[in-house]
């Protein structure tokens, strides 16, 4: 296939790489650390159907990250976008009998609406059916093809639409009723057989491991670390990367007959949208991303292909692609068949933004698989957002507006629990930004948690409700604590929480520009005037 000395400079090459990569020392991955620029991506959602809950799900989460970063004073660029090729939006554009480009103009058009209504703070929006991408996607086609890494074939397998996937016979079973299925994902797969150019994945086995090996942090969680480590110790067969039996996608530079297998396309984007091919773009220097954000269902496409794509292509590997669990749905599965699709907008408008993605990332341990109920929204919403810093702002600040003159209280002399409690609240920007590095969102919110339910006990203990007659200056001083106690949650809850944490920020009289995490080192001032306070989170009872 291959000219001999063309093959040895390949060898040479991939000898090259194959060093490099090894000898990367490993360091304890943490996002941010020490770096101006953090890129952080959602995976692009296909378009064959509108958004739903499991969107909003890994967006929510990458917005948390993402703006998380931005508080820590950091350069982040955030990445989403939509998935508009391939058969299976092909076919759906067909089945509403549109062309395919009108099709996915309004599907994608809902799923930007969505990220809006979802206040994802996306710095772009890539679209795979944009010429920027089309000209990314044929360059670095080219580029495999320079370093030998791709062949003219035949492929003759399975071929699922549903999960736009080639499957191993084995990877395959035969359900009772003779429908053919991927076992790992259920979906009906169909025998292909088509002119297919193929990309020399079984070359990178070695390479991969290693680099798994010289990464431990690359995947996450360790259990699909482990899974992706035995899928290819298990062997890499060459795959597929053209198909020639449909049209809706991006053309082989050269040959025409082929359009790019959907996942090559799609993989791509995260380089598109940093400005590749041209490596002088402004924004290159975004590359390599920190993170991508991944269902566990697409983790071998961007833990196994992708690295191998960019290893071939000598271009720099990701830091690290998480995988996150998925949400049934009252305890079903979101399917066409049960129709029981979720879409968040409607949740949005009766429960509002912040409450539903506090659900999302709050419910869950990031990572494993979860529930979606109306009972457990409200359940949890009443308890630890009405009743829990719901409550703790509503009874400082209305207390500060009626006996304390709607002002920042002059703070007295500390006592032992005022200093506790303030140490308490001190030291919570580095317990959340542990667990956050760690994606582990429902340990950082459970942090926060405690110095609320601590702020409350502090209330109870120290009633200042008493002090109004006894002791004002001392009144004082417990408002005061509270007030620096409320502002550390408040900024920490940004990133969660947007819209309220900001709305908390405006009662607490912080200035706009005094809400990053550095700014927690200034004093609160004290004698700042606070406008009237307004509940954050009513109660709901369900009718
Ligand atoms: N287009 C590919 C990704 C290409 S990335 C280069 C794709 N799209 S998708 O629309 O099917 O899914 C995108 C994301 O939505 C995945 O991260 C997936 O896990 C998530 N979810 C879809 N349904 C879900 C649930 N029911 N629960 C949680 N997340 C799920 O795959």
């Amino acid at each position: 296939m291959f000219k001999h000395s063309a093959k040895r400079s390949k060898k040479v090459f991939w000898l090259l790489f194959f060093k490099k990569v090894t000898s990367c020392t490993y360091v304890l991955f943490r996002l941010g650390d020490g770096l101006d620029k953090v890129y952080i991506t959602t995976p692009i959602y296909y378009v064959n159907g509108a958004p739903h809950l499991g969107h909003a799900y890994t967006s929510v989460a990458a917005d948390v990250l993402a703006r998380w970063h931005r508080l820590e004073g950091a350069d982040v660029f955030f990445l989403t976008g939509t998935d508009e090729h391939g058969q299976k939006v092909a076919a759906a554009a067909r089945l509403a009998g549109v062309e395919p480009q009108a099709f996915v103009d309004g599907v994608a058009a809902d799923f930007k609406d969505m990220a809006a209504r979802m206040a994802i703070s996306n710095d772009d929006f890539i679209r795979t059916t944009e010429p920027r991408h089309k000209a990314a996607a044929q360059a670095i086609w080219r580029r495999l093809a320079e370093a030998g890494a791709i062949y003219l074939g035949k492929y003759e397998g399975w071929y699922s639409v549903r999960d736009e996937a080639f499957y191993d016979a084995e990877e395959t079973a035969l359900r009772p009723d003779g429908v053919r299925i991927a076992v790992a994902s259920g979906a009906p797969v169909e025998w292909v057989v088509e002119p297919s150019y193929f990309f020399k994945l079984s070359a990178f086995e070695a390479p991969l491991l290693a680099f798994y090996e010289a990464n431990p942090g690359f995947i996450a969680p360790a259990a699909k670390r482990n899974e992706i480590l035995s899928f290819v110790r298990g062997g890499l067969h060459d795959l597929s990367i053209s198909r020639t039996s449909f049209t809706w996608g991006i053309p082989v530079p050269g040959d025409e007959a082929h359009v790019m297998y959907v996942w090559l396309d799609a993989l791509v984007n995260y380089l598109t949208a940093v400005g590749y091919p041209d490596e002088t773009a402004p924004r290159w220097g975004y590359w390599p991303a920190n993170l991508h954000l991944v269902g566990k269902e697409i983790i071998r496409f961007h833990a196994v292909y992708w690295p191998a794509f960019l290893m071939a292509a000598g271009l720099e590997l990701p830091k690290r692609v998480f995988s996150h669990g998925w949400w049934t749905v009252e305890g079903e599965k979101m399917s066409k068949s049960t129709g029981n699709f979720i879409d968040v907008r409607p949740l949005v408008d009766e429960f509002g933004l912040d409450v539903v993605r506090f659900f999302l990332v709050r419910e869950v341990p990031f990572g494993n698989d979860g529930d979606f109920s109306r009972k457990a929204l409200i359940a949890r919403t009443n308890a630890e957002l009405a009743n829990g810093i719901g409550n703790l702002a509503q009874r400082t600040l209305s207390f500060i507006a009626k006996n304390a003159g709607g002002v920042v209280p002059a703070r007295g002399v500390l006592t032992e629990e005022d200093h506790a409690l303030l140490e308490q609240a001190g030291a919570l920007p580095e317990k959340v930004r542990g667990a956050i590095t760690r994606l582990a969102f429902h340990e950082a919110l459970d942090e926060i948690w405690k110095v609320i339910r601590a702020a409350d006990g502090y209330i109870d203990r120290q009633a200042p409700w008493v002090l109004r007659k006894s002791d004002t200056a001392r009144m004082n001083t417990v408002l005061f604590t509270l007030v620096r106690v409320l502002r550390t949650v408040a900024v920490l809850l940004q990133p969660f929480m947007p819209e309220s944490a900001g709305k908390l920020l405006d009662q607490l009289g912080v200035a706009a520009d005094a809400r990053q995490l550095a700014a927690l080192d200034t004093p609160v001032a004290e004698g700042t005037t606070l406008p009237a306070p307004v509940g954050l989170f009513p109660r709901f009872v369900e009718a």
